[in-house]
Parts: C-alpha cells; sequence; structure tokens
C-alpha cells in the first residue's frame, strides 16, 4: 500500500495557489495529499475555500499570542497531530521563526513572484515593473529565516511587455506559479510518493 506525501499548506490571502495544488492532486499530477491548511488571517479567502474542501484549518490570531515563538509552537502541534511531513508556504506573509524551522529543516518551500534574488519582500511585481526590467517571473525556494533567502529550487522567466500594467503581469506570473509550484513539489516529493 503506498502512502501520500502529507502537506500543510501556510496562506494568508486568496488562496489561488492552494487551489491550484488541490486541482493537481486531483487530476492524478501530484501524488500528496494536502491535509492541513494554517492560516494567520481569520477572514482571508483562502479559509472559506480549504472549509468548502472539507480541508482541516489551523486558523489563528497572532495578536492574541505574546509573540511568534508561541504560535509557532501551536502551528507544532497541529503539524505533528496531522502527521505533516512538508510545509507549502502559499502566501504565507510571514517570516518563519526557529521555532518551525528546526523541526522542518528543508522541508518548508516557498513561491515568491520575482527572479529571486531580485526582489524579495513585499510587492515583488510592482517593484519589478517600478525597475523596468524585461524579464521578471516566479521562483520557489526552500525557507530559512531570512526574507526569501533560502536555497532557490526552481525559477520560470515570465517576460514583461512595454506598458504592461501590473494587474497584467500579476496574472501572468499566476498562471506560471499555478503550474510551476504543483510540478516542482512533485519533484521534491518524489523520493517520498514511491515508498511502498
Ligand atoms: C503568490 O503570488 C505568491 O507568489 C506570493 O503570494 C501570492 C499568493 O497568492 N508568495 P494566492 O493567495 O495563492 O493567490
Amino acid at each position: 500500500m503506498s502512502a501520500k506525501t502529507r502537506i500543510a499548506i501556510f496562506a494568508s490571502g486568496t488562496g489561488s495557489n492552494y487551489e491550484a495544488i488541490d486541482r493537481a492532486i486531483q487530476a492524478g499530477d501530484l501524488d500528496a495529499e494536502i491535509v492541513l491548511l494554517v492560516c494567520d488571517s481569520p477572514g482571508a479567502k483562502v479559509v472559506a475555500k480549504a472549509k468548502k474542501n472539507q480541508l482541516a484549518s489551523f486558523v489563528f490570531d497572532p495578536k492574541t499570542y505574546p509573540n511568534k515563538q508561541a504560535f509557532e509552537i501551536d502551528i507544532v502541534h497541529k503539524l505533528k497531530a496531522y502527521q505533516v511531513e512538508w510545509i507549502v508556504l502559499a502566501g504565507y506573509m510571514r517570516l518563519i521563526g526557529p521555532t518551525l524551522l528546526n523541526q522542518y529543516q528543508r522541508r518548508i518551500i516557498n513561491i515568491h513572484p520575482s527572479l529571486l534574488p531580485a526582489f524579495p519582500g513585499l510587492d515583488a511585481v510592482g517593484q519589478a515593473l517600478d525597475a523596468g526590467v524585461k524579464v521578471s517571473g516566479v521562483t520557489i525556494h526552500y525557507v530559512d529565516s531570512g526574507m526569501d533567502t533560502g536555497e532557490i529550487i526552481a525559477q520560470e522567466a515570465v517576460p514583461v511587455k512595454p506598458g504592461m500594467t501590473k494587474a497584467e503581469l500579476q496574472t501572468l506570473i499566476q498562471k506560471v506559479e499555478h503550474k510551476l509550484y504543483p510540478s516542482t513539489i512533485q519533484q521534491l516529493i518524489l523520493p517520498e510518493s514511491i515508498r511502498l
């Protein structure tokens, strides 16, 4: 009997990458199971999407905790309870602290809407347009304690056409994200997905 790799999605916003990963699983293109959503924003759209899919979630308000360590201890308990093997950040707008990093070394990945190391942090799409680059793109990387600084796993370029608006570039980048994230996760978990 084969066991699927158990992943948790961490998200704070819309959740289109969560949906893309879920679609890839349903289509049989990704041998994983999303077992938990972790969300730090109770009103986020991704929470309703997970609920509709009957996905278990841990939704918390950081303001109700004394510090990052305190809520990350709760997150780790949930991850252990759900036997999570990989953490997939998909629009989780927070740096990961040592409590989580130490428990999931080289098991936490993130997607960022630029060709890192260019344009880390907030509004990467706007930063790229302001800089006048002709090419931007998508990066998937391991997560470390820095802001979008971890080792790069995969990248795909997106051409920036003259006069392109931020919304247009964002749409193109997200289209790439929705393919590149599931396929990269599949590559990472491949040795696990064929275990018996
Ligand atoms: C994505 O563009 C991703 O690159 C960034 O946050 C965004 C999340 O979008 N880290 P969504 O919530 O998955 O639609």
